[in-house]
């Protein structure tokens, strides 16, 4: 509706001036502000929808220089790298969604978005099968020792006086041993594929008491007990930080190998390290750390049979295009007030059909 003047006295009225800001603020586009620049052709799809202005370089949201630019920010789309924590969200007033280039929410203080009725877009089963991959990866290197045998290698060590011998880098055998998998949505469905395509027997714990046909479900006790592979497939929150601490890692099987590519929180470093260094697991292949970057002097580094990514997980440009696409998707949306095609708190949209007959 347009504002018009008064017809008394041609000035216009205190309602009318808030109608017409309104109707100002509604013809602004909404600003988002994107945290790391992102590839032109998914740009080019929020360009229609609102202003958007990219941080150069490493600056972090919580930095003093950030205060304008999130006062005015509609909308934020970030990475796992940047942490939205309370003060980062006080410090935004007129935020109307979160979209995060991830499946992991962590870095985000979610309870505090909910509380606002703030939808948080994310970006789960786009990156399954290629976390997945990752982590059989590591499961294998880890147990054929292939990382050890390729710095030896490298290391000038295979040499005439160092041959080759039947007991050269013996490993661990992967094919009939048992695989446990510790969360089964996506992503640990897929570890469970790959684990049965390398006749391992699949058995695997789980919040959410979600089954598999040919997986069978196990309580967290037996699965450590019985695995030679345990693999770790959960959302890192309050519940599951520290969820593989010291007394489950004693009672997983001895010989058994960590398998890790959800968050480093979820498994308690420091117990890890000791039960590799006492011999009690014989190795552990890891694609995240409770601290990232992790720092060099982390004993963990130091286990030769550690093997070590930069959480690269889901990091193949095919996988990469997909989760940028989908946060986009998920952004539009927010934009449009309409519902995400991937929002981590649903709860905030009002039930639908609840009281319909
Ligand atoms: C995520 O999206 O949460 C993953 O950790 C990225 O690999």
């Amino acid at each position: 509706m347009a504002a018009r003047p008064s017809k008394d006295n041609g000035f216009l009225g205190s309602g009318t001036l808030v109608l017409l800001a309104l109707e100002i603020d509604a013809k602004m586009l909404k600003q988002v502000l994107i945290t790391q620049p992102l590839p032109n052709a998914h740009l080019n799809e929020l360009a229609g929808h609102c202003e958007f202005s990219v941080l150069s370089g490493r600056q972090s949201l919580a930095s003093a220089s950030m205060r304008d630019e999130l006062a005015g920010c509609h909308g934020l789309i970030c990475l796992l790298t940047d942490a939205v924590d309370h003060s980062v969200l006080d410090a935004m007033p007129k935020l109307q969604f979160v979209s995060s280039v991830s499946v992991g929410v962590d870095h985000i203080d979610v309870g505090v978005l909910t509380e606002r009725g703030i939808p948080l877009g994310h970006t789960p089963g786009v990156l399954a099968a290629t976390t997945a991959d990752a982590a059989f990866g590591l499961l294998l290197a880890a147990a054929r020792r292939l990382v050890e045998g390729d710095r030896f290698i490298k290391d000038g060590n295979w040499r005439l006086d160092n041959p080759w011998s039947p007991d050269f880098f013996l490993g661990k055998e992967v094919s009939g041993a048992t695989l446990g998998i510790i969360g089964l949505g996506a992503t640990g469905q897929a570890m469970a594929r790959r684990g049965a395509g390398f006749d391992m027997s699949v058995i695997s714990w789980t919040p959410s008491e979600r089954e598999m046909p040919g997986v069978e479900s196990v309580s967290i006790d037996d699965l450590l007990l019985r695995s030679d592979f345990v693999s770790v497939h959960l959302a890192l929150t309050s519940t599951t930080y520290d969820f593989i601490n010291a007394d489950k890692i004693a009672t997983m099987k001895p010989g058994a190998v960590l398998v890790n590519t959800a968050r480093g929180g979820i498994v308690n470093e420091l117990a890890l390290a000791q039960a590799l260094n006492s011999g009690h697991l014989y190795a552990a292949g890891l694609d995240v750390f409770e601290s990232e970057p992790v720092a060099i002097d982390n004993p963990l580094l130091q286990h030769p049979r550690v093997v070590v990514a930069p959480h690269i997980g889901s990091a193949t440009t095919v996988t990469r295009a997909k989760m940028v696409e989908l946060a986009v998707r998920n952004a539009v949306a927010g934009l449009g007030g309409r519902r995400m095609p991937h929002c981590a708190n649903p709860e905030v949209y009002p039930l639908t059909g609840k009281h319909e007959l």
